[in-house]
């Protein structure tokens, strides 16, 4: 039986443990918590995608990832930015949720931070025509633009969205017993406690 993990009973280790995978989730691409899904309110409804998380940050309380200002989660966000993430590492064991709202950054240093700290070939996503979501003739009916293109076309339709959380969740699952925290935030920090798994 392998040793239960130090977060494992004790309620201040668990919240640094969240906080310590999603920056590690955010740092590393074979992270399991590296490709949450985000929630979105449509008017038609709640709706659902995977993103990259790009940087987490337990001082800010923040999350960062990036997407096209032209796509349907940009305009969701826009209208209303209450939104969700949640992310299973299947080795860890461990659920992350997070609640909070989100702020979309186009043209101010966040974004250009966000912009000047993304890879070359991430750019040329932001370059394509038509914009996301348009419907096409055919599968293939739409236009990437080479990288040196993408930095000045692409920087236009880039947008980084910074969320802060205001409710977390945090599951682990063993054998010996399933260990579920949640916290809300107040005026003095983060009010949390063991919750029924
Ligand atoms: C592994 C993976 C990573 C993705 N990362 C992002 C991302 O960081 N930002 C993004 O806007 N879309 C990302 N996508 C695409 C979205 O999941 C989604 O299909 C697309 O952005 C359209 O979503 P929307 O219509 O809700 O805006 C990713 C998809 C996959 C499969």
């Amino acid at each position: 039986m392998t040793p239960l993990p130090p977060f494992y009973d004790d309620l201040d280790a668990t919240l640094a443990e969240l906080w310590r995978l999603l920056a590690d989730g955010a740092e590393h691409g074979r992270s399991g918590f590296h490709l949450p899904t985000l929630a979105t309110l449509s008017p038609e409804g709640p709706r659902l995608r995977t993103v990259v998380l790009r940087e987490a940050d337990a001082a800010t309380r923040t999350l960062r990832f990036h997407c096209d200002r032209r796509s349907d989660k940009a305009f969701e966000l826009a209208g209303n930015p209450a939104c969700a993430l949640a992310v299973y590492d299947a080795g860890a064991k461990i659920q992350i949720r997070i609640e909070g709202r989100a702020v979309l950054h186009t043209d101010d240093a966040v974004a250009e931070a966000a912009w000047a700290g993304s890879r070359a070939m991430s750019r040329v996503c932001y370059a394509s025509e038509p914009p996301p979501g348009t419907a096409l003739p055919s599968g293939g009916a739409y236009t990437l633009l080479d990288e040196a293109t993408a930095a000045t076309t692409g920087r236009r339709h880039f947008c980084a969205v910074v969320v802060q959380a205001h409710r977390l969740d945090f599951l682990y699952l063993d054998r010996r017993g399933h260990r579920r925290a949640a916290w809300a935030r107040d005026e003095s920090g983060w009010d949390g406690g063991w919750v029924a798994p």
